[in-house]
């Protein structure tokens, strides 16, 4: 009885570690789409997470576990750039890092994302 109970409390610590150091993706979030002039571009985001040597933070740069949950791109990275603001606009950011990704892994040689010049590919009207 005893040892159960502890068994029982040290898997709910250690469950709970897990939760914290780990954010997981929320389900309603697993593919997101970005409405853009040029089309939609549907962004797998589950799928990016689960590529090899990928982490949370390899595109979410700012995340740290200790300062409350992941935070939106947008929150800093705004379609227009306000003058005063040290974050390059959503536009930029966003070209940035999932064009440079496509490009370094196709450098690679590995499977690819969409490459700079396929914009049709990432906006789908
Ligand atoms: C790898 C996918 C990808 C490729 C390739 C890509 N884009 Fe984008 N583009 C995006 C994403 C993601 C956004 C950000 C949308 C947002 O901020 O909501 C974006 C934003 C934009 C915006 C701002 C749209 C708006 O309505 O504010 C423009 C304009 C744009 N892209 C043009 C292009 C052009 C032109 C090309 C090709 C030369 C291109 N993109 C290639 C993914 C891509
Ligand atoms: C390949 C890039 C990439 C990776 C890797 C990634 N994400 Fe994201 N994530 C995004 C993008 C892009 C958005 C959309 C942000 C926006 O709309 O401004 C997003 C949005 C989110 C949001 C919603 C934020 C909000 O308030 O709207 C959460 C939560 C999130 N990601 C969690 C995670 C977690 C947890 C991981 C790791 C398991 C992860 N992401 C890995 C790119 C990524
Ligand atoms: C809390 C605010 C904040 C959030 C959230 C955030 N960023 Fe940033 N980001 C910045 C700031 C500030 C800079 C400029 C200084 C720097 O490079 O750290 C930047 C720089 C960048 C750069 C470098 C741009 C360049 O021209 O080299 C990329 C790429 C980028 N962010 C992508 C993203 C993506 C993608 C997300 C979401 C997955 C995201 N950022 C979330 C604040 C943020
Ligand atoms: C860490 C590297 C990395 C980043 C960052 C990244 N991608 Fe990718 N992306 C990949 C790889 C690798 C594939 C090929 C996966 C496969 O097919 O095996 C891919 C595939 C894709 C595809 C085609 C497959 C599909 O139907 O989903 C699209 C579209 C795409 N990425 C969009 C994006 C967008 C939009 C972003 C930024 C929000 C982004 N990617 C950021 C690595 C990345």
């Amino acid at each position: 009885m005893t040892l159960r109970l502890f068994m029982l409390l040290a898997l709910a610590c250690c469950a709970g570690q897990v939760a914290s150091e780990e954010p997981v993706i929320p389900t309603e979030k697993e593919t997101i789409e970005f409405q853009t002039r040029l089309g939609v571009v549907t962004f797998r985001h589950q799928m990016h997470a689960g590529l090899s040597a990928t982490e949370c933070t390899t595109c979410h740069h700012t995340f740290k576990a200790e300062e409350g949950p992941v935070q939106a791109c947008h929150t800093c990275h705004e379609h227009k750039k306000p003058s005063a603001d040290a974050a390059p606009k959503a536009k930029t950011a966003f070209h940035t890092r999932c064009i440079g990704c496509h490009e370094y892994t196709t450098e690679q040689g590995d499977p690819a994302g969409p490459l700079k010049k396929k914009c049709k590919l990432c906006h789908v009207k």
